[in-house]
């Protein structure tokens, strides 16, 4: 595929899709990013600073064991997290994912994104790994809101029914993924795909890499949408070093009829 120009990369992208009906669509940050949201590494990254201003490292501020040490803390860098998703909503990317779910009901968007954007551009196949900042749950009881803005609420917020503190329903450094999007995985996994497409993410972790190692290894197609590309870009069978939003948009007029 090295040998295609950008156009006709686009046009295979299309046709790929067109030809394909279990799709899986791994997202990450970088999908967010056109709606003017930070992601986590490179340019502008969030963890890029390292360290807080509380003199500990980031990963150590926002994990699972400072929600337990100091919720208060761990809920000040949380907040800022939330902040630099407020007032923003989806964009183009994943407005299109959404419509090519309505051509392509197999399709399943696979997100690390907590920002809960593909959910409210319509796609409903969606399967959350790292949960998402709307939900608030209760660390101690079976008690869950969901909230909108973190303003309207007390922060660190306690549960009306037993006291303890809440948290956001997301997974935090150190802790394990959640139970039932992990199943949905496996068990969409297990009935295969026949395409991959993986868009905004530097794919960090074994099961975000994995669908694209198995597609690999069963000879299936794969895109990946990254402006400066991943560890794995080398495993796609095309590889877009664009903005989500325009090569989604660019694909999608490809598969119109005219
Ligand atoms: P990263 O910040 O690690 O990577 C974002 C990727 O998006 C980078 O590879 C960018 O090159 C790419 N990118 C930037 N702008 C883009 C655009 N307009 N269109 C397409 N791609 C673009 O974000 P994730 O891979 O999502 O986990 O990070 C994975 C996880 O690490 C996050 O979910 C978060 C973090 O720790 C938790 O919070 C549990």
């Amino acid at each position: 595929m090295d040998t295609l120009n950008e156009d006709q990369r686009i046009d295979q992208a299309a046709k790929f899709i067109k030809d394909s009906n279990r799709i899986l669509l791994i997202t990450g940050a970088g999908v967010s990013a056109e709606s003017g949201l930070p992601t986590y590494r490179g340019e502008g990254g969030l963890y890029n600073d390292g360290m807080t201003p509380d003199g500990i490292a980031i990963e150590e501020a926002i994990s699972g064991r400072m929600m337990q040490k100091d919720p208060a803390l761990c809920w000040k860098y949380l907040v800022q997290i939330e902040q630099s998703a407020r007032n923003a909503t989806f964009n183009r990317a994943h407005e299109v994912i959404a419509l090519l779910e309505k051509e392509k009901p197999e399709l399943f968007v696979f997100t690390q994104n907590v920002d809960s954007f593909h959910t409210m551009a319509g796609s409903k196949n969606t399967i959350e790994i790292h949960g998402n900042f709307r939900t608030l749950r209760c660390t101690h009881c079976h008690y869950t809101s969901e909230t909108v803005d973190y303003r309207t609420i007390s922060i660190p917020p306690i549960c009306p029914e037993c006291k303890k503190f809440l948290r956001p329903d997301v997974v935090l450094f150190g802790e394990m993924l959640p139970e039932e999007p992990l199943r949905r995985l496996r068990m969409e996994s297990n009935k295969g795909f026949d395409l991959v497409i993986s868009a905004g993410t530097s794919s960090v972790f074994p099961y975000i890499t994995e669908p694209v190692f198995a597609a690999a290894r069963s000879g299936k197609p794969t895109i990946e949408i990254n402006p400066t590309g991943s560890e794995i870009s080398h495993l796609f069978t095309i590889n877009l070093a664009m903005p989500a939003g325009i090569a989604l948009d660019r694909i999608y007029h490809r598969m119109l009829p005219y």
